[in-house]
């Protein structure tokens, strides 16, 4: 048995959506949130199964949480006992790789088995590591802990120190600055990665008493050895989750209004929107997009995804859904991962010419999409499945809808009030 995502397409769309909290911030505030000796309460927590599984992990370290609601986390680490991390809980997501940075930097040591998260090709952490090791900590693969990773910090604790990232990345970046507040001196992280959820985690540790800034540039700098209270927090908008509803709007609604989003965030993805022939208007915290002709031909385009602030590639995989209605070739280039492309042979079950060549993904259209019975097999391509099967004339049955449940908070409920015909089923 298994619960699956059912869509009858072709439905027009219209009305309001609120945007969650950010899925990617998120992660990484919850393990930040032990670092200090006092309650965090963290607000507008999506509803969504990586803040589940970070629970169970805060739990196993003696650490209270409770939710006085569903949007607000109380985070209590006065209770919390240095433990090793070594539970199944710990591979359900990626991002349990930041209680590395967290704990290493709050006990000196952390006993910890290898993340798991979406198949997106080989996902190594060799910068994170190279980041501990240069502020002084052993890496080990202790034998008798499989598949586990051994965190020390030297006599004296962490040092400050200068660190070059190879590539601007997001985890590393996090991870290494969690680990850089506790150590003595200055650390600066050159090549750092400038995405909005940095800036969000660098926020609330300010808040609890650290002193970090540059951040949204790359070079981050971290004054390390400051004691860290308590403080409460704001998550940002889900810069991801607004960029697919945005999309799904511009496949199926004449008019949709999407609040709670920083616009700012968004503006690879708004200026390839209005490229393809799509029209949006916005204030400072919403966007409107209106007008629209779903069964307007669109232009055909070519992406290429980079880090922040170029094209995200977590909205590659839904953007490729709606170039399925672009006249003409267009072109996606993923350059963040190596195997990002397992959501094409699931749009041709459903009358998309899509294929890969190396590193591009190829979409030919206009085409139009039919139901069929599909899979996701990642997050980012199961919102491109929720797109097309929106598109689509008939019904659409989606497969390992735990893949969505992990970052998108209420999918079908939000879909449902727009006017779409989605439900869940036991098959
Ligand atoms: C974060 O992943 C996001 N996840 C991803 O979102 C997002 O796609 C990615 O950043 C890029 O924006 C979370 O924040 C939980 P990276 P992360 O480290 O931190 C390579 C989603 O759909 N790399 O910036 O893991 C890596 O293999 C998810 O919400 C190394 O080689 O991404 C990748 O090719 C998917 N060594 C590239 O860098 C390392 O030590 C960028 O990865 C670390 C990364």
């Amino acid at each position: 048995m298994e619960e699956v995502i059912k869509i009858r397409g072709s439905r027009r769309l219209n009305g309001t959506v609120r945007i969650s909290g950010s899925k990617n911030s998120t992660v990484a505030l919850i393990p930040a949130a032990v670092l200090g000796s006092e309650p965090v309460t963290i607000y507008g927590v999506p509803k969504i199964s990586d803040v589940d599984a970070l629970i169970e992990l805060l739990r196993e370290l003696g650490v209270e949480v409770t939710q006085p609601d569903e949007e607000t986390l109380i985070i209590d680490p006065r209770n919390m006992e240095d433990r090793p991390l070594v539970s199944d809980a710990v591979t359900k997501l990626r991002a349990s790789y930041y209680f590395m940075g967290a704990l290493l930097g709050k006990y000196g040591k952390v006993l910890i088995r290898m993340p798991g998260g979406c198949n997106l090709g080989k996902r190594p952490i060799d910068l994170h590591l190279k980041g501990f090791e240069l502020l002084g900590a052993t890496v080990s693969y202790p034998e008798e802990h499989e598949d586990c990773t051994l965190l020390v910090a030297p006599e004296g604790g962490l040092k400050g120190t200068d660190i070059f990232l190879d590539i601007p990345s997001v985890g590393a970046t996090i991870n290494i600055m969690m680990a850089a507040v506790f150590a003595k001196g200055r650390t600066i992280i050159g090549n750092a990665a400038k995405e909005p959820e940095i800036i969000d985690i660098a926020t609330m540790l300010n808040r609890m008493g650290a002193n970090i800034y540059g951040m949204g540039t790359d070079r981050l700098v971290i004054e390390g050895g400051h004691p860290l209270k308590g403080c409460t927090h704001e998550i940002i908008p889900d810069r991801i989750e607004a960029a697919t509803y945005l999309l799904i709007a511009a496949a199926m609604a004449d008019d949709m209004e999407i609040t709670n989003v920083i616009p700012a965030h968004l503006t690879g993805i708004l200026s390839k929107l209005e490229e393809i022939g799509i029209k949006t208007d916005h204030t400072n915290d919403s966007i409107h997009i209106y007008g629209n002709d779903p069964h307007k031909v669109l232009k055909p385009t070519d992406i290429i995804t980079k880090p922040y602030p170029g094209f995200a590639t977590d909205v590659q995989q839904p953007f490729t859904a709606l170039l399925t209605r672009s006249g003409g070739r267009s072109t996606v280039t993923e350059e963040i991962y190596a195997a990002r492309f397992k959501h094409l042979p699931e749009l041709e079950k459903m009358g998309a010419n899509a294929h890969q060549e190396g590193a591009t993904g190829i979409i030919v259209g206009p085409t139009p999409l039919h139901g069929a019975v599909v899979t996701a097999t990642d997050l980012r391509c199961g919102a491109a499945l929720v797109i097309a099967g929106l598109m689509a004339d008939g019904e659409t049955e989606i497969h390992e809808i735990k893949h969505i449940d992990r970052g998108y908070d209420n999918l079908d409920g939000k879909l449902r009030a727009l006017g779409a015909d989605i439900r869940r089923e036991i098959v």
